[in-house]
């Protein structure tokens, strides 16, 4: 069998494990040849594609990005961009596809299945904002990272009796916002799931600065303020619609400043917290998926995708995953608003 393998949408720490591990298991266990492919769905559009053998995955697992690059690209916005893959799928002799991604990417492997391409998805996110997995990898490193920044910047920020505004990504789900806050001792948290109050956010900074504690702030960067809307980098969308988020941080910096009299900064995260190399939970949990997706190709179990469950890896529907975004819910983030302020 030749099986292809891609990895599509924004990269994330453990991406390169997952592909080790399907090049490890599907060469060793089941003699098949791996090809992987360029950039996401540009990769099988285009027919840019290499063999991976063993000796590429060497020295990849602790590797972050992804060896095979990734992309936006979206084949169902290209006129006749079905027709294309199928056509350098059968003329590369790919029998299956292992697509890793996010709700783009397997958006786009849930619509492949059903125009009749075997593909198996592996959720990938550092957003973990995936339905019917209980984590993505990546999300594990993203929120280490992003602790490990606030513990930086609270030192500092104490020294100099500011407010610390740290944004981080998350464009729909607060979930890296919500767990590197709680690990970080934040004052304050928000989320795109729950929209913020500035006169609130002012009252709890202001708390914070009467006991003689510097307020660190962390907002995910599609986080909206009461009535208002998400601040946006630009106006330009990508291939699936996405506009680019970034801004809300400064924003709120600016009017903690005048509202309250005292400094205060902003710190945008960014793409720091998806590169390096990932944590040893994201390299565990990907190379479990890795596996996993190549029992299900060695099983012709086609549409779904590997998920976790508890501790276990099961298979899921990719339409089920697909379906709708897993966001923060209420009650989890009302866990940690005893701790604002
Ligand atoms: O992969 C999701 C994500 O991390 C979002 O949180 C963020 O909005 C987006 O990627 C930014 O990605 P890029 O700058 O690569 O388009």
């Amino acid at each position: 069998m030749r099986i292809g393998v891609l990895t599509g949408g924004g990269d994330c720490p453990g991406l390169n494990a997952v592909i080790r591990a399907v090049v490890r298991k599907g060469i060793e266990a089941h003699g098949w040849e791996i090809v992987g492919f360029r950039n996401g769905w540009q990769g099988p559009l285009e027919g840019k594609s290499k063999p991976i053998g063993l000796d590429q995955v060497e020295d990849i697992l602790t590797r972050g990005g992804t060896i095979l690059g990734s992309s936006r690209t979206n084949p169902y916005k290209i006129d006749g961009g079905v027709d294309r893959i199928k056509a350098v799928l059968a003329d590369q002799g790919i029998d299956a596809l292992v697509a890793i991604g996010g709700e783009d990417t397997l958006g786009v492997a849930k619509k492949l299945t059903d125009d009749g391409v075997g593909v198996v998805g592996v959720p990938k996110t550092i957003d973990n904002d995936l339905g019917a997995t209980d984590y993505t990898f990546g999300f594990d490193t993203a929120v280490h990272i992003a602790t490990e920044s606030i513990d930086r910047l609270r030192t500092t920020a104490e020294s100099h009796h500011r407010a610390l505004v740290v944004e981080v990504m998350g464009r729909h789900a607060g979930w890296i916002a919500l767990h590197s806050g709680l690990a970080g001792g934040a004052n304050v948290i928000l989320v795109p799931e729950r929209q913020f109050s500035v006169d609130k956010v002012v009252q709890w900074v202001e708390r914070r600065f009467e006991r003689e504690y510097a307020p660190i702030i962390v907002v995910a960067e599609g986080a909206v303020p009461e009535g208002g809307a998400e601040v946006l980098t630009s106006g330009e969308k990508d291939a699936f619609g996405h506009v680019r988020l970034g801004g809300v941080g400064t924003w709120l910096a600016e009017e903690i400043a005048q509202r309250t009299g005292k400094e205060s900064r902003a710190v945008v995260l960014g793409h720091t917290q998806r590169g390096g190399t990932p944590t040893a939970y994201d390299r565990v949990l990907a190379t479990r998926f890795g596996l996993h997706a190549v029992d299900a190709v060695h099983d012709g179990d086609f549409g779904v995708m590997v998920a976790l469950r508890g501790t276990d890896i099961v298979r899921v529907k990719l339409s089920e995953a697909t379906a709708e975004l897993k966001t923060v819910p209420l009650e989890r983030y009302q866990e940690a608003e005893v701790f604002f302020g």
